[in-house]
């Protein structure tokens, strides 16, 4: 995990929440004994594996591996990234961050200016769109099927029909115009002097997955041209990296594991408006790989929905790609002529919609159907142009049963050899991306050894008996380079003066040790402070065996090689140490 947040802050968040209240908010979980489970939201069950220890502050689930401490479950289900999660937990326990350059945006006293500006400037058009002057412009909405209760939701507005609106309210404020500026929502005259970009306009604000405001967009009461103004990039506005309607589509997107993806503001009010929940809207641009990588965390089946006009270019079909290159499902809707989403939802109603989302169709045969409606395959180099611009897309897929069932389907679907084909896929350069890949994880089931895994779970039941072991063993008596490394820590800790709990190891551990560390906290427990005595001695002294039959070993082969190079001098020092060996482990125990 990122060390950049001091370690004693963490632990103190951490120890200011409840593990148990956090996970109770989204999974109904059940008294079992000293814990709670649950049926695991991680992977598929029917019997609750999924345990939640109200007194060591962890979860982990018994099925599929998954484990961690407070941070790490909203990472896992709310899916934050690291310092979303502290920011959020630290909110709940009362713990004020230190500013620091990684929690806000690039330069970050501006950042937290230009959302205030922003959220400023969204209250001022919402009030404005309520007031008596707004009577036009929401009866132009409602006319258009959106209900007060998504303008409301959404925040809608209304920009005052004059060049310094916005200006003098936000002057008032006592808001420089240079901030304002800045925050895109005033443009410099050449000859000085400044005007409100946005004018008589529907105010469309876009938010971020914190509720805070990035930037606006703005469309015309009637025809006029441009239909419409968005706010340029800003500091904290990146085209690209954010989807309209994100915020209050991502609890929907995650549960159904599916994202519906149209072009326009309105095309995401209208729909989501009637029951479809887990929608977003593009904004009118190609979809990006930040993005797709961002939708991949919530969901990893992705609807796009078109208009019949945009959905058989070529530079739509291509922006698909995206997705399978991210490993993601991706399937495509095209509307009847003449419907965008708001248009179809009005006209058939959203069960229709509903609908055409169930029945989209996949990539291959989409993507097949475009080509084959454009080129005539019974030229032969029609044929050849549509296998090429086919196998573009297969040669994406990384997964290589989806690639190799693909080129079969295409050689069926193009009636040709699929030789031919798997020769021409070679030739297709497939662009990487780089990425730090996370593939899905699976779980490594290894073999840990007993000794070493019970000792170590003692020694997080009792912190008490750290000091003795550590004085009986290091480190590096521990076969298992984890465990190792989790008592190497905990040795460290103690010596710190710490106390050792498993939700605080978490943060100094990577995943695949802290699922260790988090399932060792479930075992069966000592009975009694003399049969943990019992335990430990045993422990000791078989892991003292144990290292010393390793350190025998190791010596014994070292020997061998000794002897067989004539090295007498070594052969010597070797011998000795061999004897002493012997001596002092025997001695000791
Ligand atoms: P309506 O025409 O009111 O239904 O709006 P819409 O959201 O359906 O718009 P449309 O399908 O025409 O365009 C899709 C998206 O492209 C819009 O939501 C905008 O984000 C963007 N867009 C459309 N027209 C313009 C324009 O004139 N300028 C800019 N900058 N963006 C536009
Ligand atoms: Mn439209």
């Amino acid at each position: 995990m990122p060390g950049h947040i001091p370690e004693n802050i963490l632990d103190d968040i951490l120890s200011r929440v409840d593990i148990v209240e956090i996970i109770a908010g989204s999974l109904p979980l059940k008294r079992a004994g000293r814990n709670f489970k649950a049926c695991c939201p991680f992977h598929h069950e029917k019997t609750a594996s999924f345990m939640v220890s109200p007194d060591r502050q962890i979860y982990h689930c018994f099925g599929c591996g998954e484990s961690g401490n407070a941070f790490k479950f909203l990472m896992r289900y709310e899916r934050m990234d690291f310092p979303e999660a502290v920011e959020t937990l630290a909110q709940k326990a009362g713990v004020i961050l230190p500013k620091d350059e990684s929690y806000e945006h690039q330069s970050g006293g501006q950042s937290t200016h230009l959302y205030k500006i922003n959220e400023l400037a969204a209250n001022f058009y919402a009030h404005h769109l309520n007031s008596s002057e707004g009577l036009k412009a929401k009866d132009y909405l409602l006319k258009r099927g959106i209900k007060q209760e998504t303008i409301s939701a959404l925040k809608l507005g209304l920009a005052p029909d004059k060049w310094d609106g916005l200006i003098s309210y936000l002057r008032s404020k006592s808001i420089s115009l240079n901030l304002l500026e800045k925050a895109g929502l005033v443009i410099n005259k050449d000859g000085g002097g400044y005007y409100d970009r946005f004018r008589n306009r529907v105010i469309f604000p876009i938010f971020d997955l914190k509720e805070r405001i990035l930037g606006f967009g703005a469309r015309v009461l009637d025809n006029n041209l441009p239909k419409y103004v968005n706010s340029p990039e800003t500091p904290v506005y990146i085209k690209g990296k954010n989807l309209y309607g994100f915020n209050l589509a991502k609890d929907s997107i995650r549960d159904s594991d599916c994202v519906a993806i149209v072009e326009g503001y309105l095309d995401f009010l209208v729909p989501y408006q009637e029951g479809v929940k887990n929608i977003v809207a593009s904004l009118g641009t190609a979809l990006t790989i930040e993005q797709a990588r961002l939708l991949k965390r919530y969901a990893h089946n992705v609807v796009m929905i078109y208009d019949a006009d945009t959905a058989g270019e070529m530079a739509t079909l291509r922006s698909l790609d995206i997705f399978i290159e991210e490993e993601m499902n991706v399937r495509i809707v095209s509307l009847p002529k003449g419907l965008d989403p708001d248009l179809f939802v009005r006209k058939h109603g959203v069960e229709a919609f509903k609908e055409m989302i169930v029945k989209a169709q996949n990539i291959f045969d989409y993507k097949l159907g475009v080509l084959k409606s454009r080129y005539n395959i019974k030229e032969i180099d029609d044929l050849a142009k549509v296998s090429s611009l086919m196998l573009e897309t297969i040669a994406k897929f990384k997964n290589a049963v989806l690639k190799s069932e693909y080129l079969k389907k295409l050689a069926q679907g193009l009636n040709i050899k699929e030789e031919a084909l798997l020769e021409e896929i070679k030739k297709v350069k497939t662009v990487k991306v780089s990425l730090n890949q996370h593939s899905a994880g699976i779980r490594k089931v290894s073999n840990v050894n007993p000794t070493e895994k019970l000792l170590m779970s003692l020694m997080l039941e009792e912190n008490g008996l750290i000091n003795r072991i550590k004085e009986a063993l290091g480190p590096n008596d521990f076969q298992d380079e984890r465990i190792s490394r989790v008592v190497s820590i905990m040795f460290d800790l103690v010596g710190e003066g710490k106390k050792v709990e498993p939700q605080i190891l978490m943060n100094h551990l990577g995943d695949d040790i802290s699922e260790l560390v988090c399932e060792s906290v479930f075992l069966p427990q000592a009975q009694s402070d003399a049969h943990r005595e019992k335990v430990v001695t045993d422990c000791i002294q078989r892991m003292k065996n144990e290292s010393m039959k390793l350190e025998r070993a190791r010596l014994h082969e070292q020997i061998k090689i000794a002897q067989s190079s004539g090295d007498k001098e070594r052969l010597e020092m070797l011998t000795q140490e061999f004897h002493s060996l012997i001596k002092t482990k025997a001695g000791k125990s």
